[in-house]
């Protein structure tokens, strides 16, 4: 990669962002069609979001990714929202159009796309597992592909909110809606260290239930549910699709799916095989 006066510049405002994967594939992504331009991470503290997109505009950045703790905030400080953002209350992806800053949500395609290689959604009874903010652009995707979503949540009041504002229904204890499921999908941060208590007993999951992690590694609920013999993903595929529509927004070129899975792929060292994900 040669940079230059012209290199345009892409990114990733969060915080902690040290561990972002999205640099990998994005930076393939921009070699491989021969775009001149690099994706860098920009860490930003809690208080500073808006001074920072403020400052990146002015220094000609292009385009960002935002993601935890903004994604709330950045809509409330952009010039323009997608409709699809301003449903689901957050943001991930911004473009710079001249003195504009233009919002969009890709975290419901990111899921529903990885969701669709497994499950189709339609007229499905989906148990959704948390009700916090990466919750709402899952239940927005579910919604849209025509599932009946039941919602389970640690703190029920957020459940209840969560079925009131896109239609759904909030159960008690995940169990009293485990029987009448076909499709689980876990939104919670149960499952991201080690240790953690399980949600419910996940022994009790069948072979016939889809079980989604939006957690980008194993979880003990996709292991589980995998050795139980059902259809079981991690978060993986929902991190490179909804990035790959990112990059769709920001240059107008179809992303090369293929290029940045394999740079994705090939730094976990994750070799891809049908329906599952297994370390080499
Ligand atoms: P994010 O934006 O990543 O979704 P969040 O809004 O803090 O973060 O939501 C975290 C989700 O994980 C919530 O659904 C939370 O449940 P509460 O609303 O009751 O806090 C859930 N969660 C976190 N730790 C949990 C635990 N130990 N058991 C059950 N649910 C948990």
């Amino acid at each position: 990669m040669t940079i230059t006066g012209r290199t345009a510049v892409y990114g990733v405002v969060g915080y902690p962002v040290g561990h972002s994967l999205s640099p990998l594939f994005q930076n393939a992504a921009f070699e491989y069609l021969g775009i001149d331009a690099v994706y860098v991470p920009f860490e930003v503290k809690h208080t500073d979001l808006s001074s920072a997109l403020e400052g990146l505009k002015a220094s000609g950045v292009k385009g960002l990714n935002i993601t935890v703790p903004f994604k709330e905030e950045a809509l409330t400080l952009a010039d323009e929202v997608s409709n699809e953002a301003y449903e689901i209350g957050a943001v991930n992806t911004i473009k710079f159009e001249g003195e504009k800053t233009l919002a969009y949500n890709t975290d419901w395609i990111g899921f529903l796309k990885m969701a669709q290689e497994v499950e189709d959604l339609k007229g499905k009874n989906v148990l959704l597992l948390g009700a916090g903010g990466a919750s709402r652009a899952v239940m927005y995707a579910l919604k849209r592909a025509g599932a009946n979503v039941f919602i389970w949540n640690r703190t029920l009041e957020r459940a209840r909110r969560l079925a009131e504002v896109f239609g759904g229904e909030a159960v008690e204890n995940p169990e009293e809606a485990l029987k009448k499921v076909t499709v689980i999908v876990n939104t919670t941060s149960v499952g991201l260290q080690e240790d953690e208590p399980p949600l419910f007993d996940y022994s009790l999951i069948e072979p016939y239930q889809t079980v989604i992690d939006i957690i980008y590694k194993d979880t003990p609920l996709i292991s589980t549910a995998r050795e139980k013999g059902s259809k079981a993903v991690n978060g993986l595929n929902m991190l490179l699709y909804q990035g790959a529509e990112s990059f769709r927004i920001w240059t107008g070129c179809e992303p090369p799916l293929k290029v940045m899975k394999r740079a994705l792929y090939l730094h976990l060292g994750i070799k891809d095989s049908p329906r599952t994900l297994q370390r080499i």
